[in-house]
């Protein structure tokens, strides 16, 4: 069995400064819930969350929850396969299609070259998905033997939810409704990332999944576990906790829409918290633009009183920039901002 996969051979504490409890965790700031079926409202919600959060959740979203839930489970029983069974797919290479890993954290404030390594309190499986075509499920497990189709069924789903979703926040820009679909370019790769955070002995010491954007990223969707909290989300200085309610999803706002919104939505700092009692699960969905895209502002929102913010540029050298961080907190958006 590949070393690198036991958990005992890992540090997973956190310098102070960065700990969980450092940081205030509770306020009464709520995200946003919004109503998909409300017509005469959603674009207008969706905006002002877009605007204030980064973050929103939907109820009445049109996906049936046993799809839900069937995905869920199968996701769940992977993570709980004897670990050599999943061991398999584990691979520190990113570029690898299906990929069982640990995030990590380098701390280059540390002198001791082992303790460098800061993993996180999770574990994350990673392949790609597709709404309409069941080719990206050859590589997956056959162990849950359900979790293929249970994934191809949630995919399918995800793609009419995501497409519905840009739309409205295409039209609450004032654009076409295809307008960033279009933008992003046909046919994108589009990732998907399952967490799995077991209960932990000391929460105030670790994270489940440290701070971050999700950079290569137009828009998450992520369903999250029942009954157990773990997303927080950065709102004016304070870290807010996205509690799950009962079959909703988590949309939020990556890098990539930041940019083609020309700064005017922001693409928001989260991270993952562990519990001591409860195992999390989560599973997000990322809509990426296509590789081969020009990415950059839109130019219906780019004016004299708004100039670009962001150079254009290849999504693929996006990426790059973005594995060549890795390990650290990263700051790829930043390498395309222009001075203004
Ligand atoms: C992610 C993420 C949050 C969660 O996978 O990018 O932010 O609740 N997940 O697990
Ligand atoms: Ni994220």
């Amino acid at each position: 069995m590949d070393h690198k996969f036991e958990m005992n051979t890992y540090n997973f504490i956190l310098p102070e400064d960065k700990r969980p409890c450092q940081v205030p965790s509770t306020t009464s700031i709520q995200i946003p819930i919004i109503d998909l079926s409300d017509r005469d409202k959603r674009v207008k919600e969706i905006a002002k969350a877009c605007e204030e959060y980064g973050f929103f959740q939907v109820i009445n979203h049109g996906v049936p929850q046993g799809i839900c839930d069937r995905v869920m489970t199968a996701v769940t029983d992977f993570f709980e396969l004897p670990c050599d069974e999943r061991a398999r797919f584990f691979s520190t290479d990113p570029a690898e299609e299906v990929r069982l890993y640990n995030y990590y954290l380098k701390d280059n404030d540390v002198g001791d070259e082992k303790k460098k390594v800061i993993n996180m309190w999770s574990q994350s499986f990673s392949h790609h998905w597709h709404p309409e075509n069941n080719d990206f499920t050859r590589l997956l497990p056959t162990n849950p033997p359900q979790y293929k189709e249970a994934f191809s069924e949630y995919a399918k789903e995800i793609g009419d939810l995501s497409n519905k979703i840009l739309s409205l926040i295409s039209e609450g820009l004032g654009l076409e409704k295809d307008s960033l679909q279009k933008k992003m370019g046909e046919d994108p790769t589009r990732k998907s990332h399952a967490n799995y955070y077991p209960p932990c002995p000391n929460p105030e010491l670790t994270l489940g999944l440290s701070v971050h954007t999700d950079a290569t990223v137009a828009l998450t969707v992520l369903r999250q576990s029942e009954g157990v909290t773990g997303l927080q989300v950065i709102k004016d200085g304070d870290w807010i906790s996205v509690d799950p309610v009962p079959n909703t999803f988590v949309i939020n706002l990556g890098d990539q829409l930041q940019i083609m919104s020309n700064g005017r939505y922001k693409s928001v700092h989260h991270r993952a918290v562990t519990n001591r009692d409860k195992k999390r699960v989560s599973l997000a969905m990322f809509c990426r633009p296509n590789e081969n895209t020009l990415i950059g502002p839109i130019d219906e929102l780019v004016d004299d009183q708004h100039p670009p913010l962001y150079r254009h540029f290849r999504f693929s050298e996006f990426l790059q920039n973005f594995f060549n961080q890795e390990g650290t907190r990263r700051r790829v958006c930043e390498l395309f901002e222009l001075q203004v």
